[in-house]
């Protein structure tokens, strides 16, 4: 290659917002594919709050791939990672910049090099879904370099063989996963249910209960749960469906009250099956059980719910109030409850729904 050829970089920067599952996905039917065992349905969220930030470059100047995370380097060599690439590698396209005499072939990308740096503006595998914004974040900006000419549906399922929640986090608003049916993953996508202008009123406040790592990943805690609970398989084959038919009328109609009691009630029995699994596993702590009993409390003195909570797989809560005054007297509830500077002092974010992908560069 010639000496010129080899000084250039190209980069592209995407940012990508985490999603929170109200119907949880939780358990897998094929661990390489990451195919789920139930079709789940979450809430995209702001992107200024909770995101991961992506750069990806290229230049022949690269002689492996190579990604950075959090500034720290980590290493590519995981099958999550090397299907993504592959993936999008094989839906690559010609790519030139003019202005600065660059033309890459759709051929050349096999040969040419990666490198990946990825920030996340909150906790990493701390029950935040941090691998949902990671991978959807990586996929969605690799594929704007290559120039693969994908839409965000067939960029799902790329991204859900990162990790199965990233595939939710290619659309704003509220978005289903579809388990589907193919041996090849190829019908288990995501697809938007609404934007996230639908409903618009609704105000998410994040938790934090602890930001400390998570000690059972969310990946081999469903598999445990799939290998010995004797509840997961009612609640996947028989729970569920009925409850994503519910979730998405409730959702199309704005009705805060059943969004509530399934939203609740998904969550408890997620953590339920959680406690089913051998060992147990315990996600939530004596904080997030008084969040919950909190909640649950205020919802029932009032004519109609105003929070619906909902716990992935660690301690910090997501709430979703039904409009701005619920936010407000949450967020008194939980200050005159969780008292600052005490043991159990919360740090709670305010953020909205209102998400979309967004390229920065
Ligand atoms: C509790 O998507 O992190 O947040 O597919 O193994 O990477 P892998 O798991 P992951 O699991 C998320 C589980 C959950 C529920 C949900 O987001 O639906």
């Amino acid at each position: 290659m010639a000496e010129e050829f080899q000084k250039w970089v190209l980069m592209v920067t995407a940012q990508t917002p985490t999603n929170i599952a109200v119907i949880k996905y939780w358990g897998k039917r094929d661990e390489n594919l990451i195919l789920a065992i139930n079709d789940s349905i979450s809430l995209t969220l702001d992107p200024t709050h909770l995101c991961t930030t992506t750069t990806v470059a290229v230049s022949p100047a690269f002689n492996q791939d190579r990604m950075w995370l959090n500034g720290k380097e980590i290493s590519l060599s995981g099958g999550r990672y090397q299907n993504c690439l592959r993936e999008i590698r094989a839906r690559a396209s010609d790519v030139e910049d003019k202005n600065r005499g660059i033309k890459i072939a759709k051929k050349d990308w096999e040969n040419l090099h990666v490198h990946i740096a990825s920030y996340n503006n909150f906790p990493t595998a701390a029950g935040l879904a941090s691998s949902a914004a990671g991978f959807a974040c990586l996929v969605y900006s690799l594929a704007k370099l290559m120039n693969v000419q994908e839409d965000n549906g067939k960029l799902s399922a790329i991204a859900r063989q990162g990790s199965g929640s990233a595939c939710r986090s290619l659309y704003g608003g509220f978005v289903k996963w579809v388990m589907g049916k193919e041996e090849n993953g190829s019908d288990s996508i995501a697809v938007p249910l609404v934007d996230e202008k639908h409903w618009d009123e609704l105000v998410i406040i994040i938790s934090v209960v602890c930001s400390r790592q998570k000690e059972t990943s969310s990946t081999s805690g469903m598999r445990e749960t799939v290998e010995t609970s004797a509840l997961i398989e009612h609640r996947a084959k028989e729970v569920v469906p009925k409850r994503i038919i519910q979730m998405e009328e409730a959702i199309q109609k704005r009705d805060f009250a059943t969004f509530t009691r399934l939203t609740c009630a998904d969550s408890n029995q997620f953590h339920a099956v959680c406690l089913d699994t051998s060992p147990p596993i315990f996600y939530m702590n004596d904080t997030s059980h008084r969040i919950i009993s909190c909640v649950e409390k205020w919802n029932r003195s009032e004519a109609t719910p105003q929070v619906a909570y909902t716990f992935d797989a660690g301690p910090n809560a997501v709430l979703i109030a039904r409009n701005r005054t619920s936010a407000a007297l949450l967020l008194q509830r939980l200050l005159f409850y969780f008292p600052p500077n005490s043991e159990t002092d919360l740090n709670s974010y305010v953020i909205g729904d209102k998400s979309i992908l967004k390229d920065v560069g």
